[in-house]
């Protein structure tokens, strides 16, 4: 018999083979200091482009102050227990009204994480005869949500509307064969590795071509997006057409939790059959009551998406004037394109690091194709315009090296401790 604890030895997986030489700098880095542009990275100053804090809330000081007055006045415990048994509070139901009314749907379920909300949302929504359309480029949350379901899936091509279409034709046959069950459609607002929104629209159009729900999760579009901030439906004009919209509190919010807003009677039939919040313990209430300061900011304070966005701006459009390849965005989410294996990318990203203080994330096989690199900048209302020059300086110095060659190493630098 095959010990497993032999077996895993033996294969860290795709990533964890890399941690020798990579843990603690490629990847688990500590960034230290307050959360903003610039933050310190092994004693150096950098500028940071990874952290998802669109509106600057992280350290907002209304933010920090109700933060730090709900913990002195309610500890982290409070409330004990599940929502259902003993967790709810007035503060927990006043954020799911709020949230439900800035996303113009009739009431919302507040979630303690977003990951593993959608994926028990998907699994307290369709049965074994419902059938799920997807994009191919959902979040590993939605994924695994398919992976809990009982039924068949069909996944389009990623932001494909024609697919899409020919995957709901067939689903919809499915349906008629087998005379009952329906069909949910998922995909995301913003997609977050390559920033291009998802085509809400055009997926919405198709109801009046087949019977389907919708669900949107718009982690990447809530707050950056639509005038209000209510995100990518809001910005596409097709709210309405969303049946469930989902959102994480992790990335505007800067915070942690989530929600899922629709109609009173489907949010009501999930708030009594999500296994992951009915078998888990209330979000506390400090999150409960930050996010509400942070839902108040997000709505009085439209300047703040204006600056992100005038951030994001002078980013993208300084990367294209110098020739960089950032893909389709047409959100705040930057990428950037380049060719290179994996020890080359992980050379130049020390070489952004420890000369020109730039810290970004960056992807590659095996999450991308072999021979790419992603690196992806996260703008945000903090940012400075010396921020932004700074960083279009380094890039255009580093392209450079690795078009010559001068980051080709065998191996991966050996950051690691
Ligand atoms: C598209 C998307 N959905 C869901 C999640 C998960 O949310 P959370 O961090 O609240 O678990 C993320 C990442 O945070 C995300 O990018």
């Amino acid at each position: 018999m095959a010990d497993i604890f032999e077996k895993l030895i033996k294969n860290q997986g795709p990533l964890g083979q890399h941690r020798e030489r990579a843990h603690g700098y490629f990847a688990f880095p500590k960034l230290e200091g307050e959360i903003g542009n610039r933050m310190k990275f092994r004693g150096k100053d950098m500028i940071v482009w990874s952290l998802n804090n669109y509106l600057g809330l992280a350290n907002h000081p209304d933010v920090r102050k109700a933060d730090a007055d709900a913990t002195a006045d309610y500890g982290l415990a409070t409330p004990m227990g599940a929502r259902m048994m003993s967790g709810n509070s007035n503060y927990h139901e006043q954020l799911e009204a709020e949230l439900a009314a800035f996303e113009q749907k009739e009431d919302s379920i507040l979630m303690n994480y977003g990951y593993q909300g959608i994926m028990s949302a998907i699994d307290a929504l369709c049965g074994r005869h419902d059938v799920i359309v997807y994009d191919a480029e959902s979040h590993a949350c939605i994924i695994d949500g398919l992976r809990l379901h009982p039924g068949h899936r069909y996944v389009f091509k990623h932001n494909d509307v024609e697919d899409c279409d020919k995957q709901l034709e067939r689903a919809t046959a499915l349906i008629e064969k087998q005379k009952t069950g329906g069909i949910l459609v998922i995909t995301e607002g913003v997609f977050g590795m390559a920033g291009d929104q998802g085509k809400l629209k055009e997926i919405v159009d198709l109801k009046s071509k087949y019977d389907f729900r919708l669900l949107v999760d718009d982690a990447h579009g809530f707050g950056t997006l639509g005038e209000t901030g209510a995100g990518a439906g809001e910005e596409q004009g097709c709210q309405d057409g969303i049946d469930l919209y989902f959102s994480t509190f992790a990335k505007s919010m800067a915070s942690i939790g989530a929600f899922m807003a629709g109609p009173k009677v489907i949010i009501d039939y999930i708030r009594y059959n999500i296994r992951s919040q009915i078998f888990a313990k209330s979000l506390p209430m400090p999150f409960v009551i930050g996010n509400l300061k942070r839902l108040e900011l997000l709505r009085n304070h439209r300047e703040l998406k204006d600056k992100l966005w005038s951030n994001a701006r002078k980013l993208q459009e300084g990367l294209k004037a110098r020739g960089f390849d950032i893909g389709k965005t047409d959100s705040v989410v930057t990428p950037i394109y380049m060719k290179g294996g994996v020890p080359e990318a992980t050379a130049m990203v020390m070489d952004l690091r420890e000369n020109y203080h730039v810290f970004c994330s960056i992807v590659v096989y095996p999450v991308i194709p072999k021979g790419h690199i992603i690196y992806r900048l996260i703008p945000t209302s903090v940012h400075t315009d010396a921020d932004i020059e700074e960083t279009l300086k380094a890039f255009t110095e580093t392209k450079e090296k690795l078009d010559a060659g001068q980051y080709r190493v065998e191996l991966i630098p050996d950051m690691a401790g």
